[in-house]
């Protein structure tokens, strides 16, 4: 029989920084479900990516003189790493600059175009560019943007709308209909009350203001404007809409998508009105978890409380930041992030409850049996509350995730771990020890503890993968499938334990909690100290105008050879064209730059750097110690040649 299948996904994420808690959290999340799905014998299809269109891309490659998929693909490579950092097991990483999404995207709205769901008209609002929204006068909170407060620009531009309000009536039914859909339950009243009965207005889904998206195919000067693309990705990252669509047949509907409750409105609103215009079927189910708050509320930037989960990684391991994340935060409500409660948390659930219940069972069996997993051939009735709470642990865990309640999941675990080493307080092992004709108790006792350890092992694989793998290997357990927790003796007499490393090391909490603070004002220290160089002597306009600056375009460039720090270009200025070696070869690649307007000094005198003719010098700005150095740059097309002052 074919196995069941289970798809879940995340949001696609904005490359326009590094990912901070808040996004690991969701993902993180989505994996543990898949991990758990694939532990419990369904065929898997977890999705995650990157939305990388957009107007606000767009200004900050420009804003670092590079182009926008060389900004992004650097970010998306950042990504990718964290993931890895945090054994993130997607299935398949979707780019929304990918070719077969692109084909996919412009295929759909052509399609949405044709059947009259899209028309052209022109849209005036206020704009802000960071979220690159629009919205009404009403909608402003003090006259700034109510998502994330900035200032907002008044705009108007020739767009086409998707006409929502078409579905809508079609969609509460179906809400209404489906009490599962839209989770948790208080966010479905939500959506219903605040936003579907009050009557849609249609959605604007295309923009001529930038051109950093996909275009429309029968009106260039478009592009498809954010959740069209951004939406699509579900079904595109199957190959729907493309020759080949084996896996959209094999996954869609999808099982779930996990998103955050800030964009839990696009999904349960105008993406399941973009599949009922396409005559597609809608998701089994939309989640919207909460937020990840820190102490002074909303994590950002400015406020320079931003948790870096690569930090927390470096320092406590990725498992530890998973189970916080996992157990901690109410699943569907906003939770908070402290390190105080995490290195607690981690004292006390992982170093004591589960660390210290693995290493004594295990240094009992070294010191007792040689190291040598002994048989359980004297059973007391004591062992029945420990080996049935274990036979029961897996089913009760499979139902909480079922139903999306994974702290309670983890609860159920750790009632396990907490029973087992109560089991070692009631049986008091080092006491059996002293009298030979007790050594068969003994060993069943040890037996027992070995095989409960493995059933919380194989439950908590899917949270806490690192973890899982060291236990199996400390105690030598070869038998890890989801069905031998059907019963209570996988665990194999005679294998040999190989006690470890601790699992989870003690840690000093006010010792840590200084050294993470230390690191975070070094941290922003570096951001803020720049130091300035003293001005130099005033000179006169005169003085200005005897340095002739011009623009010139890149045509050409590449490393000169046995220099690994210089680059050479070739660069057009006003029909002439002109060699310039330049020492930039660290900050850029060479096709990075070919296709810039940068700024030359002219009529410095020529030199010869490595055998190689140096006309004139490329301006650009660097840190004092050359870390980071950018071109200045034209953000925009002049005549080559055009002068600069
Ligand atoms: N690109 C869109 C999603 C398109 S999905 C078709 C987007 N990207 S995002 O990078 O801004 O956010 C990605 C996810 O991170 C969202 O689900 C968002 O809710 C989540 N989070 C961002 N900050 C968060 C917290 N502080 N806490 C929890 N989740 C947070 O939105």
């Amino acid at each position: 029989m074919d196995k069941k299948t289970y798809y879940i996904t995340t949001p696609i994420y904005y490359p326009s920084a590094k990912l901070h808690i808040g996004n690991t959290y969701t993902t993180v999340a989505a994996d543990a479900l898949a991990r758990f799905k694939r532990l419990t014998g369904y065929d898997v299809m977890f999705l995650t990516g990157t939305d990388e269109h957009g107007q606000k891309i767009q200004r900050l490659a420009e804003a670092k003189g590079i182009t926008p998929i060389a900004y992004v693909d650097e970010i998306v490579a950042g990504i990718k790493d964290l993931w890895k950092m945090m054994n993130v097991s997607y299935d398949k990483f979707i780019r929304t600059t990918d070719d077969y999404h692109i084909k996919a995207v412009q295929d759909i709205f052509k399609r949405l175009y044709d059947q009259g769901d899209i028309y052209k008209d022109s849209y005036e609002g206020w704009y802000c560019t960071p979220c690159e929204s629009f919205w009404t006068e009403t909608q402003l909170v003090n006259g700034n943007c109510p998502d994330c407060g900035r200032p907002v620009e008044k705009a108007k531009e020739e767009a086409y709308f998707f006409k929502m309000s078409k579905y809508a009536d079609r969609l509460i039914e179906y809400i209404e209909n489906h009490p599962e859909f839209i989770q948790p339950e208080s966010r479905k009243n939500e959506m219903l009350n605040n936003f579907l009965k009050p009557g849609l207005q249609d959605l604007c889904v295309s923009r001529t203001s930038f051109n950093w998206g996909i275009p429309v195919t029968f009106d260039e000067k478009h592009v498809i404007y954010v959740w069209i693309d951004a939406l699509a990705n579900y079904i595109t990252a199957l190959g729907y809409g493309n020759e080949n669509n084996d896996l959209y047949n094999k996954y869609w509907p999808a099982d779930v998508h996990l998103v955050g409750k800030d964009i839990l409105r696009f999904h349960t609103i105008y993406w399941p009105i973009m599949l009922m215009a396409l005559d597609i079927p809608l998701p089994k189910q939309v989640f919207g978890h909460g937020w990840l708050l820190v102490d002074g509320g909303k994590m950002s930037k400015s406020k320079g409380n931003v948790v870096d989960p690569v930090v927390l990684v470096n320092h406590f391991g990725a498992d530890a930041v998973r189970y916080y994340l996992l157990r901690e935060i109410p699943f569907g409500a906003d939770g908070l992030f402290n390190n105080e409660i995490f290195i607690k948390k981690i004292n006390s659930d992982l170093a004591n409850d589960l660390g210290n219940l693995l290493s004594r069972t295990c240094a009992m069996i070294e010191k007792y049996f040689d190291g040598t997993i002994p048989a359980p051939t004297a059973k007391e009735s004591i062992d029945d509350e420990l080996i049935n709470l274990a036979l029961e642990t897996p089913k009760k865990v499979e139902e909480r995730i079922d139903n999306l309640r994974i702290p309670e999941a983890l609860d159920t675990i750790w009632e396990l771990i907490g029973r087992a080493n109560k089991y070692i307080d009631e049986t008091t092992p080092w006491i059996l020890a002293k009298e030979e004709s007790k050594k068969e108790r003994l060993g069943t006792v040890l037996y027992n503890l070995a095989e409960a350890i493995r059933f919380a092992s194989v439950c908590i694989s899917a949270f806490l993968p690192e973890t899982s793998e060291k236990i199996n290997r400390q105690l030598n357990a070869d038998v890890t499938t989801w069905n031998s927790l059907a019963s209570f003796d996988g665990t194999q007499a005679g294998n040999k334990v190989n006690k470890g490393e601790l699992l989870f090391p003690r840690i000093d909490v006010e010792e840590k909690i200084a050294e993470l603070n230390k690191l975070k004002e070094e941290q922003m220290a570096a951001v803020k100290k720049v130091e300035i160089q003293p001005i130099k002597d005033e000179i006169t306009i005169e003085d200005f105008e005897k340095v002739d600056l011009r623009v010139v375009k890149v045509i050409e460039c590449e490393p000169v050879k046995g220099a690994k720090k210089l680059l050479k270009l070739k660069v057009d200025l006003g029909g002439e064209e002109r060699q310039v070696v330049s020492g930039i070869a660290k900050y850029y690649k060479p096709e990075d730059l070919i296709g810039k307007y940068v700024v030359l000094v002219a009529n410095l005198k020529p030199v010869t750097l490595r055998g190689e003719l140096s006309q004139g010098m490329i301006l650009a700005a660097s840190t004092d110690d050359d870390s980071k150095l950018f071109t200045v740059s034209i953000p925009g097309e002049l005549p080559t040649g055009s002068i600069v002052r």
